[in-house]
């Protein structure tokens, strides 16, 4: 019988479970008081006085970089209006082109994809996953110092799944089919998929390449850095702590300059339920009481691997039960595409949260690895990660990320920032610990609570952080702070004059004490909502074009076009995406301001996900969740199949007519 109950109530991608309960500062606070103070400051001088910066850090950090109404050098391209249409929407001399929708044949022995989606888990776990989110593209001679742009490994993120499509009628009550739980997992995970370009101008999958491959929520992992070996992490199935299964909720990625993919785990507290008391792991990150997600740890016949997603501890001690469970996910996960039998490792020192994605400055020789990373939440943190040893060319590897200093970001209300170190042997860290009567046993510790490291480090909250991207001319970090509905009528000023965050913004920041220092100046580039939105660093309003709602995807291409994709929740107590349209894809120049539409989703998607070929001639984007909503056999949306068919997420390629970049 199907059942409603093990439906996802809202969409997934963005479940965010608000769970910071500590006295810092928000965000909004801060620019609210900083834009008051920017109405009667006039000029870019009398501002770098007032906040006492030298001149030419006031000119990047308090000015556009360009002045405004210059016009745009970087977007060539037709914008196009909003639609609510099923269907991709591109400018005019652009094709778009389908590939590796959910259940691409893509192992030796995978059956093609059936249309009642009867296939089984054994059958999922050979096809590609479910619900696309982040992705890189790997140039297939990358190793070797090529740049092909004709031939790669795509390799991408499936954050969840909806059971509603997933399963021919639905999903079962519970107790949950073993079958469909074990369905459910093997849809989570990665894709890798080797893929060429024909002389048509189409990417085609290369089948039965070694590199094709299929990472899934029971994939075997291993644990590094602090936590390698820690008491936190042992559990019944790794009684030394230096293992897992899976990665689940993977939303963005990043990769690294060695040429492997990062994929982060974001939602994943909600797959968990954990009884009574729960350990300050458990709490601060929202795991639930009751129910979870998929009630996976209900799965009959009972399966280890279904299990362990119940961590009431039950057992004596932990390595005979699942209470450290849960402490195994939240992490960023190395994965070698190029070494389809690599173990995929979980790296403890980049941080424990909703990790959004990962993003890198430029690695410089001999100096330290410089990273961010957003945690995506309502009122939830900014993180910097800064490798203890230098980067060299030639040993680059994993050790970079296994060894480090993670910070969190404190914005101040004048303009600049600080990032504050969550090491347990920093002065000021210890003081502040102490200061908040919270005590941690050693580095580890310190890891695998890094909210609540962060809470006590006085970071500031944010309105969800999700993407960032790193301009790649001037080393500027863009990030979007996608909305926070949370934001009640007693918060409304000049600069946030809308009930609740619900369009959210965009903010940059530029290190101010070098690429590895502590300290950075911030303002905001873009604010959300619709056309006539003021713009205040360009002295211009949004139109009709560039009205942007809950910016989320961000990415910088080479040239430094800066694209934006959204995800507008169709449901719950946010906004109705109709009022902008289906959700999209923008660019922008970060000079100008100019922001213009370039891509249309179909119904109920998200646009995430977005790589380029190295020549620019192919612009990849995954399309999320079409259909978000459907009812089973009852779809909101029929792409891409048509017809009646049930939606399904799936890769648009995106290219010229003429082979020139995409954008310009
Ligand atoms: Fe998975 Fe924050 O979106
Ligand atoms: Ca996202």
């Amino acid at each position: 019988m199907t059942s409603r109950k093990n439906r996802p109530l809202i969409d997934l991608s963005c479940t965010e479970r608000e769970s910071n309960e500590s006295d810092n500062v928000c965000f909004a606070d801060l620019l609210q008081a900083r834009l008051s103070r920017r109405r009667w400051l006039q000029g870019g001088a009398a501002l770098a006085a007032s906040l006492g910066l030298p001149a030419g850090l006031s000119a990047c950090a308090e000015r556009p970089l360009q002045p405004a109404g210059t016009g745009s050098s970087l977007l060539g391209f037709e914008a196009i209006p909003a639609t609510a249409a099923d269907a991709i929407s591109v400018p005019p001399g652009y094709r778009t082109q389908t590939l590796l929708p959910w259940g691409t044949p893509l192992l030796p022995g995978a059956d093609d994809y059936h249309a009642d989606a009867s296939d089984s888990a054994a059958q999922q776990a050979l096809q590609v996953g479910s619900h696309h989110d982040g992705m890189h593209f790997f140039p297939i001679d990358v190793k070797t110092g090529g740049n092909s742009s004709t031939e790669g490994l795509l390799v991408m993120n499936h954050e969840y799944v909806d059971p509603a499509i997933l399963h021919p009628e639905g999903p079962s009550g519970t107790p949950r089919p073993l079958a469909e739980a074990e369905k459910e997992l093997a849809a989570h995970g990665n894709t890798i998929a080797h893929i060429r370009l024909n002389d048509q101008g189409e990417w085609q999958l290369v089948k039965n390449s070694r590199y094709n491959r299929r990472i899934t929520g029971t994939t075997a992992m291993a644990i590094d850095g602090p936590l390698r070996g820690h008491d936190a992490m042992v559990t019944r199935y790794s009684q030394d702590g230096t293992a897992t299964r899976g990665t689940l909720n993977n939303c963005s990625n990043g990769y690294t300059p060695w040429g492997t993919y990062l994929t982060c785990e974001e939602n994943w507290a909600g797959c968990f339920v954990s009884r009574g008391e729960q350990l300050r792991g458990q709490k601060r990150y929202g795991i639930p009481y009751e129910d979870s997600y998929y009630h996976w740890h209900t799965a009959t016949p009972a399966a280890d691997h279904t299990r362990r997603f119940d961590a009431t501890p039950v057992a004596a001690k932990a390595a005979d039960d699942y209470r450290n469970e849960p402490n195994t996910f939240g992490w960023i996960v190395e994965i070698d595409p190029f070494d389809p039998d690599s173990t995929p490792v979980k790296h403890t020192a980049l941080g424990r949260f909703a990790h959004e994605g990962i993003i890198f400055q430029p690695a410089q020789e001999g100096e330290p690895l410089v990273a961010y990373s957003g945690d995506d939440s309502r009122f939830e943190y900014i993180y910097k990660y800064v490798s203890h040893e230098s980067y060299h060319a030639s040993t680059a590897g994993p050790h970079l990320l296994q060894h480090g200093t993670l910070y969190v970001a404190v914005f101040h209300d004048d303009g600049r920032g600080e990032w504050r170190a969550l090491d347990i042997d920093d002065a000021d860290f210890q003081r502040r610990a102490a200061q908040a009567g919270v005590t941690f046993g050693d580095q580890g510790d310190v890891l695998v609570n890094t909210r609540l490291a962060a809470d006590v480090a006085g970071a500031t909250k944010m309105d969800r952080p999700e993407w960032g991207a790193v301009h790649p001319h001037s080393g500027e970090v863009y990030f979007t702070l996608t909305n926070n509905s949370k934001r009640t009528d007693d918060q409304l000023n000049a600069a946030n004059p809308r009930a609740h965050n619900v369009h959210g913004h965009i903010i940059r920041w530029r290190e101010t004490a070098g690429v590895a220092g502590d300290r950075f100046a911030w303002d905001v580039f873009w604010f959300g909502g619709e056309a006539g939105t003021a713009q205040p660093l360009f002295a211009k309003e949004s139109d009709a074009a560039s009205e942007i709602s809950s910016p989320d995807g961000l990415c910088f291409d080479n040239d430094g076009r800066l694209w934006i994709e959204t995800d507008m929740s169709s449901y719950g107590d946010q906004i109705g995406s109709r009022a902008f349209g289906n959700n999209g894809m923008y660019c922008a120049d970060p000079h100008s301001g100019e922001v213009r539409r370039f891509l249309s989703g179909p119904m109920g998607c998200e646009l995430t996900g977005i790589a380029t070929t190295p020549d620019q001639s192919t612009l990849f984007v995954n399309i999320q969740h079409p259909g978000e909503g459907s009812e089973p056999g009852q779809f909101t949306s029929h792409w891409p199949d048509g017809g009646s068919a049930r939606p399904r997420s799936a890769t648009v390629a995106i290219r010229r007519a003429d082979g020139g970049k995409v954008g310009a």
